[in-house]
């Protein structure tokens, strides 16, 4: 169980909104912002090279609380600036020929599937998409028939950035171990939110970021590649940290995940990630998904209930985020008019995933995400203020 009443103290944020926007970038704890400075602090006292150098076993631990977290080795996690770099520098190192098949989830991430195209334009490739199950999600019988011998990876975003939705990926990383299939998991918005382990999942890369449930800093980004398929992938770029330039005029990539770093990074935002997940790891990911479904829940169901409103999320496991839109008044409106009243939530464009939006007839939703940290109050707050906006439209229409 959460303390939710010790979560909001170590939230300095909640003093000043009600911050439903957790799929966006969360409010940090105060432990991570104080780990964040003390280092920038150090690097103004003693220089940028030397602070790193003296709070090195810092630096290592976060490897360290990443790999504890997702339960594998830290020589299997490279930290980078965001998710998609992350996903990028495994993706890209993946070969494919002509005939090659790439499959994907319906729900893929804009940034992803500019990838996959790419790629697939580039090599003869192609990309198909994983049919859906009639609740929301891919449809794992489906996908079992799709699998063959051409198929070089499978791609799925565990956690859609526009939706509840919470994809089947252990389902989807049993079919692709048992046919040899390399599972390339998006899991920016599950991890931090609920427990992710990548050998209960089955997946062999996983990409994710520190800003968003994790509540980590801005900047950070982490990919786990799994043991026996790192040396396999060439990164497609490489620099002195990645690589080891040698006497003979040639270079050697390094063994580990970090071959997909480079050199320069912020360490005061690396240290800030590890701090982050150890925090998460003091709650225990069990209790945070319980509360952040709970809660989600709980607004789903308000939402439900308000005149003029249509809650779109689908799927048969559902998270934290929630997502819909009022019948009259614009996405972008809602937020503001939530924004103006100090409660965050964003607009989820359907550019963000278009086959998605396109094949539910949905142009834009207002999405609200929610935390452990979040309360009932915050959740009331929002729906007055849609009701509000609500009863507003109508007076309108009858003026
Ligand atoms: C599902 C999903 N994947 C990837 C990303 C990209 O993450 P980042 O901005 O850290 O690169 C996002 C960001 O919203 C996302 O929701």
């Amino acid at each position: 169980m959460i303390d939710v009443e010790r979560a909001r103290a170590e939230t300095p944020g909640v003093a000043n909104v009600a911050h439903l926007n957790n799929a966006g970038s969360a409010l940090p704890a105060a432990p991570v912002h104080a780990a964040v400075v003390e280092h920038l602090e150090l690097e103004t006292a003693i220089g940028g090279y030397e602070a790193a150098a003296a709070r090195a076993d810092r630096i290592e631990h976060t490897y360290e609380a990443i790999a504890t977290l997702l339960g594998c080795h830290a020589d299997e996690i490279g930290v980078v600036e965001n998710a998609t770099r992350a996903w990028d520098m495994a993706f890209y190192a993946m070969r494919f020929g002509p005939g090659d098949r790439i499959l994907t989830s319906q729900a893929e991430y804009a940034s992803n599937y500019i990838a996959l195209r790419q790629v697939a334009d580039r090599t003869g490739a192609t990309v198909e998409w994983i049919p859906e199950d009639p609740a929301g999600g891919v449809d794992v019988a489906a996908l079992e028939g799709m699998l063959d011998e051409r198929v070089k990876v499978v791609s799925l975003v565990h956690v859609p950035s526009h939706g509840g939705l919470v994809e089947p990926a252990a389902a989807v990383g049993a079919l692709t171990r048992a046919a040899g299939i390399p599972l390339l998991l998006d899991a920016c918005q599950s991890v931090g939110q609920m427990p992710v382990d990548v050998d209960e999942i089955g997946c062999d890369v996983l990409s994710a970021t520190g800003r968003k449930f994790l509540r980590g800093p801005r900047g950070t980004g982490f990919l786990y590649v799994r043991r026996a398929l790192i040396e396999h992938l060439e990164p497609p770029l490489l620099d002195l940290h990645a690589a080891e330039w040698l006497d003979d005029g040639s270079y050697r990539i390094r063994p580990d995940a970090r071959r997909f770093e480079n050199w320069e990074c912020n360490y005061a935002a690396k240290i800030g990630l590890g701090v982050a997940v150890d925090y998460a790891m003091g709650w225990g990911l069990d209790a945070i998904r319980d509360r952040v479904v709970a809660l989600a829940t709980a607004l789903r169901e308000r939402l439900a209930d308000t005149p003029g409103v249509t809650v779109h999320d689908v799927g048969r496991e559902q998270g934290g985020i929630v997502t819909f839109s009022l019948a009259g008044t614009p996405s972008a409106e809602v937020a503001a008019a939530l924004r103006s009243e100090r409660v965050n939530v964003s607009v989820s464009p359907r550019s963000y995933s278009l086959v998605d939006f396109a094949r539910r007839g949905l142009d834009d939703m207002v999405r609200a995400s929610v935390h452990y940290y979040n309360d009932d109050e915050e959740l009331d707050r929002l729906v007055a203020v849609t009701r509000r906006l609500r009863s507003r439209a109508g007076q309108s229409i009858l003026s």
